[in-house]
């Protein structure tokens, strides 16, 4: 499932964030790539020590927090702590791969399984040429290239590239998070549930069906969540 989630980031939020990458020193974007994804990996990112990746990293923490459709579709138990990349001028580009399944924080040593990755974007889309997200999926690729403060969300499993940035700087936030719930067919029941209870509230407000729905969900994922 390919999610995308609107206005994560405020826009004052996005402007701060802006003004800190403004500042920022990129550095080459292979040293958290593997050996697969680092031969085709060219782009730009912000050290993970770096003053303004950690005041960013925090900013985006707080935005994905509050966000209750990220929360619903990831059911997050662990995210790695986000990085920032720029995609512009000779370093441009991300070729196809896969995103390794374990990350491990160098600084904490914890280690993340990555069920989930996903891309918040930090410049408007007519601010460059190219740039999309591309995932192949069973059924044949998508392309994403979203508003800045959008991100969207999508299996780490999936085989995916970032088509070279022909004009402009392209500027996002990417991490992996492990879910309370690994199984994505579950993820997706548990999701899929919400929405409708979450419906079925606006249209009726509290009613005895609505609390017998949310009584499901939550039986279903205290069944299947690890925590
Ligand atoms: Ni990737």
């Amino acid at each position: 499932m390919l999610l995308h989630v609107p206005q994560v980031l405020t826009m004052d939020e996005l402007a701060r964030a802006r003004i800190w990458l403004d500042e920022a020193d990129w550095a080459d974007g292979r040293m958290t790539a593997g050996s697969q994804a680092g031969r085709v990996k060219n782009n730009l990112q912000l050290p993970e020590n770096a003053p303004a990746a950690r005041r960013l990293r925090e900013l985006m923490l707080d935005a994905l927090g509050r966000s209750a459709l990220f929360f619903a579709a990831a059911l997050p138990r662990k995210i790695y702590p986000p990085l920032f990349n720029c995609y512009t001028g000779a370093t441009n580009s991300f070729g196809n791969h896969v995103d390794n399944a374990v990350r491990t924080h160098a600084a904490s040593g914890n280690h993340v399984r990555t069920d989930l990755s996903f891309t918040l974007f930090l410049a408007e889309p007519d601010e460059y040429a190219g740039g999309e997200l591309v995932m192949e999926h069973g059924f044949g690729t998508e392309a994403v290239k979203l508003p800045a403060g959008d991100l969207v969300l999508y299996p780490s499993s999936s085989v995916h590239r970032v088509e070279p940035v022909t004009r402009g700087a392209r500027l996002a936030c990417f991490s992996w998070l492990e879910s309370m719930v690994r199984e994505s067919e579950r993820r997706r029941l548990l999701f899929d549930m919400d929405q409708a209870i979450a419906a079925l509230r606006a249209q009726a407000g509290e009613s005895a069906e609505a609390v017998a729905f949310t009584s499901c969900y939550h039986n279903l994922l205290r069944m299947w969540a690890h925590s």
